[in-house]
C-alpha cells in the first residue's frame, strides 16, 4: 500500500514537512505509537524508501542514500524528544503524593568555623570604629622582626622557628611571616594616624605538630594609634571584645609579659570555660587560659615608621585564633580544624 504513496523522484523535503507535523501532534502514548508504526517500524515508510533505493539509477542513488538517511535520523530524533516528552507527563499523571511521608532533607553546606569566628571578630572590631586590613604571607625579615624591634639575636628569629625562602637577598631574607605583627609596620608606613585596624591571616612556624600546635595557624593582630591612646583604651577594647566573643559573663586578666614591639606588654587570659576558675586539665589546673598577647606600641616601631613618639602613642595586640576557638567551644586537639571531618564540622 505504501510503494503506491510516493514516486521515486518525490521530494524528500515533503516527507520532512509531513513527518514534523505529524510529530507535533503527538500527544499521548497512543500517537506516539502511531508514528512509529508509519514511519519508524519495520513496515513503516522510512524502510519502504530505503527498499526501493534498489531500483534507482546509480548515478544519483549516493545522494539520495544520504539525503534519506538524514531524513530517518530526523525522524529518530524527533520520536526521541516525544516519547521523554510523554513518559514525563505520564508519570507526573500517575503519581500519587503520599502527605505521611518523613520531608525530604537537603545537605548544604556551611562556613568552617574558622571562616565564622574569623567573621564575628571582624564585625566586633568593626562596630567599634577598626578597619580590616590584609597583609603578605611572605615577607622580609624587615617588617617581620627589624622594624618590630626585634634585633637580629632575638630567639624567635632562629632557622628552628622561622620557614626562610631561599633566595640571593642575604641581607634582607624572605620569610614565610612568623605572625600578622608586620600588618602593623605596612598600615603604619602608609597612612598617618589616626589608625584603627585588624589585621587577620594566616602565619607559619617551623613548630612539631601536636594536640596543641600546627606549623601554620591564624592569628588576627589589632593595631590602635592617635594622640593621647593610654593602656586604659587596650584593657577597655579587649574586655569589650572578650564579651562579645564568649559572653556577658567572661572574666578577663592581664598579667605582665614581654614583647620586642610592646612597652609595658601582656598577656590577657580568660577564665577557663570548661572549670570556671576552679582548676582542670585544659587550664592546667591555673584556671586561665591565655588567648593574646598585647601592650603599648614600643617608641622604637614608631621611629621606624617615622611616627613621632612624643605625640603619638597606641596598642596592639595579637590572637592565636585556633587556640581561641579550643577554648570557645571545648575543642580538645587543634589538628581537628583541618581534618574536615564533616561529622566534627557540622557540629558548628
Ligand atoms: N606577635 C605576637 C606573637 O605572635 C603576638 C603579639 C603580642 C602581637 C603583642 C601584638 C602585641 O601586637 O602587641 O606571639
Amino acid at each position: 500500500m505504501l510503494k503506491t504513496r510516493y514516486t521515486m523522484n518525490e521530494n524528500l523535503e515533503k516527507f520532512k514537512k509531513e513527518i514534523e507535523e505529524k510529530a507535533g501532534q503527538i500527544t499521548s502514548p497512543e500517537s506516539l505509537e502511531e508514528f512509529r508504526l508509519y514511519y519508524l517500524s519495520r513496515k513503516g515508510l522510512l524502510n519502504d524508501l530505503f527498499e526501493n533505493l534498489k531500483t534507482i539509477d546509480k548515478s544519483i542513488k549516493g545522494s539520495y542514500g544520504k539525503a534519506l538517511n538524514d531524513l530517518k535520523n530526523f525522524a529518530m530524533e524527533l520520536f526521541e524528544v516525544k516519547s521523554k516528552d510523554i513518559s514525563k507527563k505520564t508519570s507526573k499523571e500517575n503519581k500519587v503524593e503520599d502527605f505521611t511521608l518523613p520531608g525530604k532533607t537537603y545537605n548544604t553546606g556551611s562556613k568552617h568555623l574558622l571562616t565564622q569566628a574569623l567573621e564575628d571578630i571582624t564585625k566586633i572590631f568593626e562596630r567599634i570604629g577598626f578597619k580590616l586590613y590584609e597583609g603578605p604571607e611572605i615577607e622580609d625579615e624587615y617588617h617581620n622582626f627589624d622594624a618590630l624591634n626585634t634585633p637580629s639575636y632575638h630567639p624567635s628569629r632562629d632557622m628552628q622557628d622561622t620557614f626562610y625562602i631561599p633566595g640571593e637577598n642575604k641581607e634582607n631574607r624572605y620569610l614565610l611571616r612568623t605572625h600578622t605583627s608586620p600588618g602593623q609596620i605596612r598600615i603604619m608606613e602608609n597612612q598617618q594616624p589616626p589608625i584603627r585596624v585588624i589585621v587577620p591571616g594566616k602565619s607559619y612556624r617551623n613548630e612539631a605538630i601536636s594536640s596543641r600546635s600546627l606549623s601554620m595557624f591564624h592569628q588576627v593582630e589589632g593595631l590602635y594609634v592617635d594622640k593621647n591612646v593610654s593602656f586604659r583604651e587596650l584593657k577597655g577594647t579587649l574586655d569589650y571584645f572578650a564579651k562579645e566573643f564568649f559572653g556577658k559573663d567572661i572574666k578577663i586578666r592581664l598579667r605582665p609579659s614581654f614583647f620586642p614591639f610592646t612597652e609595658p606588654s601582656a598577656e590577657m587570659d580568660v577564665e577557663c570555660f570548661l572549670c570556671k576558675s576552679k582548676g582542670c586539665r585544659i587550664c592546667k589546673y591555673t584556671g586561665w587560659l591565655e588567648i593574646l598577647g598585647c601592650g603599648m606600641v614600643d617608641p622604637k616601631v614608631f621611629e621606624y615608621v617615622n611616627y613621632d613618639p612624643e605625640i603619638y602613642s597606641g596598642f596592639a595586640f595579637g590572637m592565636g585564633l585556633e587556640r581561641t576557638l579550643l577554648i570557645r567551644h571545648g575543642i580538645p586537639d587543634i589538628r581537628m580544624l583541618y581534618e574536615n571531618d564533616v561529622r566534627f564540622l557540622k557540629q558548628f
